[in-house]
Parts: structure tokens; sequence; C-alpha cells
């Protein structure tokens, strides 16, 4: 069996804040890469098997969601495998995509393989309206029929899909990876221009690479598929999570502490590591990851997230975080997603001074935090205010760990393994 995550829905963490984080970490695979990776596995009949694979509370719901369509899922330890049937069923229940943003993954591999497709519409993090509509419109361009319908997509596809010349308005990671697992048994050849580039999507293109796909242009804006006829099950290892790895680079910047990250890939964490030099940090790559150590209080930095190369999302909480204790006053812009803000009402609750108006946040760096009761909105959210909670006075006690849950295997395990003063409760 793999290890358990943890799913109480009112655990929260407790925090005493103080300690400078030491020692070193290892990350595992990232979350929005193996997800994709399970989905992808239902373009072929036959038994895919995928390594590297995080202890994370949203691969026991993907693997809930892949066994409602008839597959197989078996985890063991880091290792699962998915065992697809000749014939998958088409509906992905809102009971279970509710949970999860990625469910819609499934959405392109069974409208290219059984022709038909019902997905309810997803849940996931409350961190923007997040669109479906590049997905719908990309399914038409392939010649799918698709529409929303009682609270599903519904998508159809009979006589199989046809390739298509598709621009995205947004390089959105969601509807690459939709289209490109669509496109893959689409007859003729489809190109994807304004395509999203980050590492978890060229980690599933090549997966479908090893599943006999023909895909070229991964980690480019344009991405051109050839459609074949079928694919076969294949091995994959997951890439890395580059956010588990930028969040222990935050964590050692904020407590000035000196973390080796182990697995961390630092060609996926350029910007960010630039940004955290730019705050004083040392950063050295070593054997097999990254190194952060600071020795001063950061310096605060100005940041604007982007579609990857630039500089994620996922880490606003943790930028916002440590520009709330660094030296100076610093602007950061959200460009991807309007509602990740929510979680700066939480971090103000510890006394950081943050100003938003519209995507901006000003933030006015102050010496320390002050410990008091926040709740987690999303993952990264939840791991923003649990480092925040490092660098306050006192305790902090963060409802909500479920959300945590999601993203970070035993976190409170390894933030102890650190030296720092954090429970679960
Ligand atoms: C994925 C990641 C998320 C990460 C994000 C950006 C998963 C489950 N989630 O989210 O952690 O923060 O990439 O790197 O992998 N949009 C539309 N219409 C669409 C699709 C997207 O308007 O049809 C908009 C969204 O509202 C958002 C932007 O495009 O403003 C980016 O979305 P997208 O890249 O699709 O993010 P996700 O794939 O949902």
């Amino acid at each position: 069996m793999a290890p358990q995550p943890n799913l109480q829905q009112n655990d929260r963490f407790r925090i005493h804040g103080g300690a400078r984080l030491v020692g070193e970490v290892h990350v595992g695979g990232a979350k929005n890469s193996v997800l994709k990776l399970m989905a992808a596995a239902l373009l072929a009949e036959g038994k895919s098997t995928i390594a590297n694979v995080p202890a994370i509370a949203d691969v026991e719901i993907m693997s809930d969601l892949l066994r409602r369509l008839g597959c197989t899922v078996i985890h063991e330890g880091s290792l699962l495998s998915i065992d697809v049937p000749k014939t998958p069923m088409h509906r992905a229940d809102y009971d279970l995509v509710r949970k999860m943003r990625a469910s819609i993954n499934v959405l392109g591999p069974l409208v290219a393989r059984i022709g038909r497709a019902e997905v309810a519409l997803p849940g996931g993090d409350a961190i923007g309206s997040r669109g479906l509509d590049f997905h719908i419109k990309g399914l038409e361009s392939l010649g799918a029929l698709a529409h929303v319908e009682h609270g599903y997509v519904i998508a159809e596809a009979p006589n199989g899909l046809t390739g298509a010349d598709i621009a995205l308005d947004f390089p959105s990671v969601g509807a690459t990876e939709n289209l490109m697992t669509a496109a893959v048994l689409a007859q003729g050849v489809t190109t994807i221009e304004n395509a999203a580039r980050e590492p978890d999507l060229v980690d599933l293109g090549e997966f479908l690479i090893s599943m006999g796909a023909k895909i070229e242009g991964l980690g480019s804006p344009v991405i051109t598929i050839t459609g074949v006829k079928e694919l076969r099950p294949a091995h994959h290892v997951t890439v890395t999570d580059r956010i588990i790895a930028g969040t222990w680079a935050f964590a050692a910047a904020m407590t000035q502490g000196d973390i080796t990250i182990h697995g961390a890939r630092a060609d996926h964490m350029e910007v960010m590591l630039e940004k955290l030099a730019s705050a004083g940090a040392i950063i050295t790559s070593t054997s097999d990851g990254v190194r952060v150590k600071m020795e001063q209080r950061p310096t605060a930095v100005d940041v604007a997230t982007l579609p990857y190369p630039g500089f994620a999302t996922d880490l606003l909480p943790f930028i916002i975080a440590m520009n709330s204790i660094a030296d100076g006053d610093s602007l950061v812009t959200e460009n991807v997603f309007e509602s990740r803000f929510m979680f700066v009402n939480e971090l103000s609750r510890l006394g950081a001074q943050v100003h938003v108006d519209g995507h901006h946040a000003s933030i006015h760096g102050i010496t320390e935090l002050s410990g008091a009761p926040v709740e987690a909105t999303d993952i990264r959210a939840g791991a923003g205010l649990v480092l925040a909670a490092l660098v306050a006075d006192g305790v902090t006690t963060v409802d909500g760990a479920f959300h945590v849950d999601r993203g970070y295997p035993e976190f409170a395990e390894q933030l102890r393994a650190l030296g720092a003063d954090v429970t679960r409760e």
C-alpha cells in the first residue's frame, strides 16, 4: 500500500515561530504532472506504470476517478499502475470532479479514445474563474461537438477527431494538455500555437511520445502533433515538483536558514532562483539539487507572475510572505489567476502590511509577523501561511490543513525535520 495522505477535513497546523530551518529535504514527483499522466494513461488499452508518484490526496482522488471509468489502479509506494480496459466508461461524476480541477484532464483522452466524454465542471482551488472555453473551442476545432449542459462538459466525436490549427488566447496549461491528449489520436496534423511551456506539460508530452505519439515542439510556444491510429501503454517517471522545491527555497530564505533540496531541478526554477538571489540568498547547485542559504534579513523584490518560464503563480503566496518580512517595499503583480490575493486577508491577520489594488499587491516589509489563527483557502495559500507562521512571533494556527495535503506529502514532518516547531491538531 502507498503511504496514505492524511485527509482529516478539520485538521489544522500549529506553528510556534522563530526557528531557522536547516537541513535536507527530498522532493518527489510533481502533482501537476502526475495527475495529467494518470489521465493520459486512458489513451491506451493495457497497463501503464508511473513512478515517482507523490503521496498526496489528489493522487487518491484521480485514482478513484480512473477506477470509476473502469480502470484498475494499484498504488505501491511511489509506483502506480493503471490498467485501462478496451472501452473505458465516459462519465466523470461531480462528486469526484468537484474535489480536483485536474479531473478535467480526462476530457481530451476520453473523446479521442472512445468518442464521448461527460465531465462535471471541475472544482479545485478557489483562485479565480478558471474557464474552460479554450478546452471546448479547441476540441470543436478538432471536430468534436462540445457543450455544457446540467453542470457537465459533454464532448462527442463518434467518427473520431481531425487535426487542426489551434491558437490559444492565453497559454493555458490545462487547455494545452487536453488538446494535446486529444490530438495524438486525431487524423492528421494539429498545431497548438501559444501553447503552455510548463515542465509538467513537457513531462506529459514525453509520456505520450513513449506511448507512441508523434509530438514536436514541446517546451516551445508551438506544438505540432501528428495523429496516430493507436497508442500503447508505457512507463514514465514523473518530473520533480518545482513548486514544492520552490516552497523549500522560500522557507530557507524567509527563516534565514540553509536547506539542501535534493531532486530540485534548477533549470525549471530559473526566474524564481534569480528573485531569491536578488533578495540576498546564496544559491548553489549540488550533485542532485539546489542549496539555498540566507544569512541576513531578505531584501524586498518586485515580482510579476507569468506563464512558464515566468515566475509561477503558484509561488505567489511565498513571495508575498517573504516580502512582508523583508527589508523594503515591493510590488507583486498577479497575471494568471485573479483571486490568488484572497490569501492576503489571512496574511494580514499575522500583521503583514499588504495593500491590494486590482491585480497588484504593494507590500511594506516589517521585521516580524505576529502569530494568530488563520485559515488556508487553497494549497499554496495554506503552505504560504505556514511559512509566514515560521517567521511570526508566538503561536499561529492554520486551519484547513487538508488543502495543503492536496499538494504537499508530509509537510509538517518535513518541517520538523528541518527544525521547525510544527504540529498537527
Ligand atoms: C494549472 C495548474 C495550476 C497552475 C496553473 C498555471 C493544475 C491542476 N493546475 O492550472 O496549479 O497555477 O496551471 O501554471 O495543473 N483560462 C481561460 N479559459 C480556459 C482555460 C484557462 O480563460 O479555457 C484562463 C484561466 O482562467 C486562468 C489562465 O487562463 O486565468 C490560466 O489557466 P490554466 O493555465 O489553464 O491553469 P490550469 O491549467 O487551471
